[in-house]
């Protein structure tokens, strides 16, 4: 089954963009995924095609109207479509990759890209749209969030990664709550500039080499996420499960 794709936006050029490339070019060439665009603007019935007005409370900036905006949902999605519906906003929850995941074993995803100050809130609970940022800051729209969403999803799809590009032992799997940071990782030559790779990863103990990742993860957490080392900790103290 095809995990399809849909995208509501003023800016339907901007896709399929990076996303016809690489892993993610190749799995829709291969039908693995499907990827469509639409003009938000097609659903507007006003003769200029407008789709947004000005801020009721007044401030800065233009809402997309909840009118035209339920139109371009309507036409994307038939009664029963079993996709969720997520708007990119800086207003959103922060991305996981539980989130990621979810939607990766669902039937695919319809994702609203916002521009101008925001979509009317009206709409956005009438349809019940999960709500979703990329992180703290604040983009010109919701297009390459969407991107970012898309690609994360995508090479989830089984198929999509071959055995090269695995993605079982990476930051955030299985689960972020209570993942690491990945180990650092090294290649050939094992010496570069007079720079010596670590000598335990080319002892063959797999044991000792297995020790040491974990300690590098333990270590880079703690200096760029403690955050995430504090949920591992709480895990710690139920059962142990670690990322490998
Ligand atoms: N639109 C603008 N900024 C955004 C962000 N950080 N995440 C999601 N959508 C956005």
């Amino acid at each position: 089954m095809t995990w399809r794709a849909t995208v509501l936006t003023l800016f339907p050029g901007m896709f399929p963009g990076p996303l016809g490339t690489a892993l993610a070019g190749r799995g829709m060439e291969r039908g693995l995924w499907s990827l469509e665009a639409r003009d938000i603007r097609d659903a507007s019935t006003d003769r200029n095609r407008r789709v947004d007005d000005t801020p009721f409370g007044g401030g800065a900036g233009m809402v997309l109207r909840a009118d035209v905006v339920e139109a371009a949902c309507a036409a994307a999605m038939p009664e029963g479509d079993p996709r969720p519906l997520v708007f990119l906003t800086p207003r959103g929850a922060p991305l996981r990759q539980s989130l990621v995941r979810s939607l990766a074993t669902g039937p695919g995803a319809v994702l609203l890209c916002g521009r101008y100050e925001g979509v009317d809130q009206r709409v956005v609970e009438a349809r019940g749209m999960v709500e979703v940022s990329i992180g703290d800051y604040v983009l010109s729209g919701g297009e390459l969030a969407a991107m970012v969403l898309l690609d994360a999803c995508v090479r989830l799809l089984p198929g999509v990664m071959g055995a090269a590009e695995s993605a079982e032992e990476e930051s955030f799997s299985p689960s972020e709550a209570g993942a690491l940071l990945e180990y650092p990782h090294y290649t050939r030559p094992a010496e570069w500039r007079g720079l010596r790779v670590p000598e335990v990863l080319l002892s063959g103990h797999h044991a000792e080499v297995a020790r040491w990742r974990r300690a590098q993860s333990e270590a880079v957490t703690r200096e760029r996420r403690p955050d995430l080392l504090q949920t591992e900790q709480r895990r710690d103290s139920a059962a142990r499960m670690p990322m490998d």
